[in-house]
């Protein structure tokens, strides 16, 4: 086993040898070797991480979203740099009912931790004892979570905070869960008695449903404490995991079914800047000592959802972590380079290099290597001895490809090439799908043997239509592809179909493009930064779009052999795609049929090719007119029909017009 000393010196050694050799190393197609063209009754191996999810905080898919947790601005970090109208204390209230009175003060002198420097002072000087006043008196703050706090009746919910106190008797401090008039749902006291930050929790039962409920914490006696960290969770989040996931959130994640989950991004990975980059030694560790971030796309970040988060979800659904760091540069976008005064792309110093690759060495320690290695050691700390089995990582995301980008990649390259040959390294070409990056970054990937390359790219519909054929001409021999982030632009049934199209197309290539998600993937409903997303949410509900729907029927339907020549269609009419793939596993042959127009057509199908099959196959239709949608009024209004489909060897189906049906037909042994 490799000491840790000398994996470092090892590392940094070989970080200096990569740096003067400026040969280009011969291409190494691991990717390729697992997926030599092997058949199946002459059908094509196709990828079997082909589908799978991208993860982004955008759109509040994280803090206010995915992230269970319910209070807004918890450790008092929010900041006018964020978002002009934000303080420290943007979404608390100071309050003093009963005629108490005393004093708030945001302080930074000993915090919990440098990394959270924040937190807040309650002096309390007087608490008011009127006999005719009815409610509780006390000096306190109240929190209303990300536009209301979600409690339902009987269920309980997870209080803790850091305090510390200040004077020198024990303090009460009265939690409850309250509605706008001051109805209390759910109360606890918490008694704060230790003069240094200790962590402090307790349980809340609510009596009651209420959708827009706040967080009151008053402290009943005078006297003086810190407080940092006031969080609150709802005790059943996805697979009852503390600090975890909204859980019907997480849950119609997993219904995918997905084969991996890229994350944290997106433009979030490479930042606003140097400063602004993701950087995962942030994201790990205690929630009370991670560092907070102002988000690329203008608000807070806690990384309270941070690497570890990311990878026990990934464990959870059994997908495949896909995490995603800066190239060693920033977005090309920084600063708002859009408009005018931006700063562009900026590139971390080249002395400081060196450390960077570092870090990421050490991520690739931290998921798989023992528990015994520095950072493994971190990972069991966290509760997680076992090695998470990271395959792949990427590398930038859709950079512009300049010569600060493509030296600083290819340090990274080398050295992982080099430690770590049973990782594939995902490359990045750009954010379209061709022009100068798209160029730009394939010839340096093919120079430099870049495994597998991520493509991005958001379009019109007809875009997708008339480029499903795309990646039929891609040489073989040359790095796969990740279609890492794309979308037609919008969330009507027409949208979706144009997808359906365009991923039959993408299962016929299975063997050239061996992933791709969709992006981006949540939204709430009123904070979204993306127009068109795949699932819409607010506090209380879900609303899938039916390009949701088209993801999960390929996702769930997928095979492990594509088999052209099955199916039989008019080739002029590009609105019309079908596949064919069997999943070996279960034996079963998946059909699948598209019709992106606006009149029913009829194709044929001829399984004579397989030996036995039962007539009895399982039909899921998705269809309506072109611009139906959900909505969060009628959710339901698009979604996939099951029903019992009766085949034979040959068979024509007529496709309704805007329809994708998936037909799965089992083979007799
Ligand atoms: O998916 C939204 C954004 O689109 C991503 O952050 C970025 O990579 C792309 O431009």
């Amino acid at each position: 086993m490799t000491s840790n000393r000398s994996l470092k010196n090892k590392c940094t050694s070989a970080i200096f040898k990569i740096l003067t050799i400026l040969a280009i190393s011969i291409f190494v197609f691991k990717t390729a070797d697992t997926l030599k063209a092997q058949t199946l009754q002459g059908g094509k191996k196709i990828s079997p991480d082909l589908f799978g999810l991208f993860f982004e905080d955008i759109n509040y898919s994280a803090d206010g979203g995915l992230y269970a947790e319910l209070i807004q601005n918890r450790s008092f970090e929010y900041n006018p740099a964020e978002r002009r109208e934000w303080h420290n204390l943007s979404y608390w209230e100071y309050i003093s009912p009963g005629y108490s009175y005393g004093r708030i003060s945001v302080e930074t002198k000993a915090p919990v931790h440098p990394n959270n420097p924040h937190y807040v002072v309650l002096d309390i000087e007087h608490v008011g004892n009127y006999e005719q006043y009815k409610g509780e008196s006390g000096v306190g703050l109240k929190n209303p979570g990300f536009d209301g706090i979600v409690i339902r009746n009987g269920e309980k919910y997870s209080f803790s905070m850091f305090a510390n106190l200040l004077s020198d008797e024990p303090l009460d401090l009265l939690v409850s869960l309250q509605n706008r008039k001051g109805e209390v749902f759910a109360k606890s006291t918490v008694t704060i008695s230790f003069g240094k930050w200790q962590k402090y929790v307790t349980e809340l039962t609510a009596l009651a449903d209420c959708d827009s409920a706040f967080l009151v914490v008053l402290a009943k006696n005078t006297g003086k404490l810190a407080m940092d960290m006031v969080s609150l969770f709802p005790e059943k989040t996805f697979k009852n995991r503390p600090n975890g996931l909204r859980a019907d959130l997480a849950q119609i994640l997993a219904d995918m079914k997905p084969k991996f989950v890229r994350f944290p991004g997106g433009c979030l990975v490479h930042g606003d800047g140097l400063g602004n980059m993701y950087r995962w030694k942030n994201t790990i560790g205690p929630v009370e000592e991670r560092k907070s971030q102002r988000n690329i796309w203008g608000y807070h970040q806690t990384t309270g959802l941070g690497y570890y988060e990311y990878f026990l979800f990934c464990e959870d659904i059994d997908a495949k972590p896909l995490p995603v760091l800066p190239a060693g540069v920033s977005c090309q976008n920084s600063g708002g380079t859009w408009r005018i005064g931006g700063v562009g792309q900026k590139a971390i110093p080249k002395e400081d290099m060196p450390e960077y690759v570092q870090e990421i060495c050490d991520l690739i320690e931290w998921a798989n290597g023992p528990a015994t290695s520095t950072w493994g050691a971190k990972r069991a700390a966290a509760g997680h001895p076992e090695p998470f089995n990271l395959e792949y990582i990427g590398i930038g995301n859709e950079d512009k490809i300049t010569p600060e980008f493509e030296e600083r990649f290819k340090m990274i390259f080398q050295v992982v090439k080099e430690l770590y040959p049973e990782i594939t390294v995902i490359g990045t070409s750009g954010p379209f799908h061709s022009g100068e990056d798209y160029d730009k970054g394939w010839a340096f990937a093919r120079k430099l043997g870049v495994p597998v390359i991520d493509e991005h790219y958001y379009v019109q519909p007809e875009w997708l239509i008339a480029n499903q054929y795309r990646y039929d001409s891609y040489n073989r021999k040359e790095s796969k592809v990740y279609l890492g982030e794309y979308a037609s632009w919008g969330n009507k049934l027409r949208n979706a179909m144009a997808e359906a199209a365009y991923l039959t197309g993408l299962e016929r290539n299975g063997d050239v493009v061996i992933m791709a998600s969709y992006a981006p993937l949540l939204a709430k409903k009123g904070f979204t930064q993306w127009k068109t997303d795949l699932i819409f949410f607010d506090n209380t509900s879900i609303c899938p779009t039916p390009n949701y729907y088209v993801q999960k029927m390929f996702m769930t339907n997928k095979g492990d052999y594509y088999f052209d020549n099955v199916i039989t269609k008019n080739k002029a009419d590009s609105t019309l795609a079908a596949s064919c793939v069997k999943d070996s596993k279960t034996g079963d042959i998946i059909i699948k049929l598209v019709n992106a127009g606006v009149v029913p057509k009829t194709m044929k199908v001829d399984l004579s090719r397989f030996k036995k099959i039962a007539a009895d196959a399982e039909k899921i239709l998705l269809t309506g007119s072109s611009d139906a949608e959900n909505t969060f009024e009628k959710p339901d209004n698009v979604v996939p029909v099951k029903s019992v489909f009766t085949v034979s060897k040959t068979f024509e189906y007529e496709t309704p017009a805007m329809s994708l049906t998936v037909i799965r037909i089992k083979t007799v042994k």
